[in-house]
């Protein structure tokens, strides 16, 4: 057991941590539909860094706060937390997901798949990622009222698959999302029952993302990275051998070429989406903002260290994925049984890491429900929107760079106004967290 963080691996005879108060069979599903980090940050302050919650029947065990991040973080908590039974579906239906994998095996796919997905692949890449945007913005029409998210989405997924794979979803974009939504609601939320995978709008759109990807893998087989076509995120896994020896499976090639797909739809586009839900509600932020891009762009296309350099777009993404973040827990499984804080949890537990839950506590943010975009970030540990330790975001800088791009240029060619103007964001848990019902209208767009 060690002193700092009090846990220790095996079956002990601690008692069950503390259940939280909750309706007859709903339990807590109201309080994590409605506001899910406000009502576990209320739990943690009650309680401590673990508790149980129950969602429709389900018991999990929730671990919150600092010191429960740096346990999960330790190399040892490999051998206590499985994403198998949370990402495992994507590997049933397509392939070896990044998320599902373990161990050696993990380690060595993460170390082939660093590149692609990093800030340097993005840098230079930035004229073609703005193109993306002033296209969408060059349908807008002023007095137009916009839901943003699936546009935004749209611009994403084309944008990841562009640098990535060379090859956008296009006419295949809508099958990618409603694939994920049945991945989000049967596997990862249990939501929905597995017979909904036997339903023809699921079998329709899973048939249409694989035809998509076998035809690139056939493609990336038959003409190797040259002068038709750049070396790309397939390419990295298709010329090696896996952590055994063994040339990867074509399953996992699969599963390769459907990350740019998807990978951004909920993360990078939910982040998006809050971040311009935020700037027109605080419209003395959007000002700031604005002034700052509009005199960048004046000097031309900017560089991925101009945007980086740009203090009040940065300071408000930040608070932004502070305040709304869009991944606020992550799901785990304990496979063996261990004991945290005075507290045993059984092996097979379902296990949320409430990685955010930091986000709002007054010791590392003062005044958490507040929107400042001067703020400080606080210690390690205290802020991870991206998740922690081996299975950290790996599109972290490239999602970056694709959020200063975008909001920079929205903000920076068009004047809108919240739709309805006094529309309050509530957070809403499903399907992944987001602001609510909300539109931007056009007020004005400029060449
Ligand atoms: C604001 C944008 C994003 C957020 C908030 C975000 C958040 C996260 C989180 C929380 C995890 C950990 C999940 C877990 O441990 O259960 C994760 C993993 C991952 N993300 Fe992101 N992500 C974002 C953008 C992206 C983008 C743009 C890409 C692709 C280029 C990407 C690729 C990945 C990959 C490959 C993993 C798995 C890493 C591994 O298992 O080793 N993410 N992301």
């Amino acid at each position: 057991m060690t002193e700092a963080i009090r846990w220790k691996i095996g079956i002990t005879s601690a008692p069950l941590p503390p259940k939280a108060s909750g309706l007859p069979f709903l339990g807590n599903a109201l309080n994590i539909k409605n506001n899910p980090v406000r009502f576990v940050v209320e739990q943690y302050q009650k309680f401590g860094p673990i508790f149980r919650i129950s969602l429709l029947g389900n018991e999990m065990t929730v671990l919150a706060g600092r010191d429960a991040i740096q346990f999960a973080s330790t190399p040892e908590a490999n051998d206590i937390f499985s994403l198998r039974e949370s990402y495992g579906g994507l590997e049933i239906e397509i392939g070896p997901v990044i998320l599902s994998m373990e161990g050696e095996q993990h380690r060595h796919y993460r170390k082939l798949a660093r590149p692609s997905h990093s800030r340097s692949q993005a840098a230079p890449r930035i004229p073609e990622l703005l193109k993306v945007v002033d296209d969408f913005i060059d349908t807008l029409q002023v007095g137009q009222s916009v839901d943003m998210l699936p546009a935004i989405r749209r611009m994403i997924s084309t944008q990841l698959g562009m640098m990535m794979l060379n090859q956008p979803a296009g006419e295949y974009f809508d099958d990618f999302v409603k694939f994920s939504t049945y991945m989000l609601f049967v596997y990862q939320f249990q939501m929905w029952p597995k017979f909904m995978l036997k339903t023809p709008p699921f079998k329709r759109a899973k048939a249409r993302v694989l035809e998509m990807l076998e035809g690139l893998v056939e493609y990336h087989h038959r003409v190797p990275p040259g002068n038709e076509r750049p070396h790309d995120a397939l390419d990295e896994i298709m010329e090696t051998v896996d952590a055994m020896g063994n040339p990867y499976s074509h399953a996992t090639l699969l599963a390769t070429a459907m990350g740019p797909y998807i990978a951004g739809m909920d993360t990078a586009s939910g982040t998006i989406n809050f971040i311009a839900y935020a700037l027109h509600k605080y419209t003395d932020v959007l000002g700031k903002v604005r002034d700052e891009v509009v005199a960048l762009y004046d000097k031309g296309i900017p560089s991925a260290d101009d945007l980086k350099d740009l203090v009040a777009l940065n300071g408000a993404i930040f608070e932004t994925m502070r305040m709304y973040p869009v991944v606020p827990f992550l799901p785990r499984t304990a496979k063996t049984a261990f004991e945290f804080n005075g507290y045993r949890v059984d092996a097979g537990a379902d296990l949320f890491i409430a990685t955010t839950s930091t986000h709002f506590l007054p010791e590392y943010y003062p005044d958490p429900y507040r929107f400042d975009i001067t703020r400080e970030r606080g210690p390690a540990n205290t802020f991870n929107p991206y998740g922690f330790g081996m299975h950290s975001c790996l599109g972290a800088g490239m999602g970056e760079i694709l959020i200063q791009v975008m909001i920079s240029r929205l903000i920076q060619r068009v004047k809108f106004e919240l739709d309805p103007k006094d529309f309050e964001a509530t957070m809403v848990a499903i399907p992944v967290p987001n602001p609510g019902k909300y539109r931007l209208k056009v007020l004005e767009v400029r060449k």
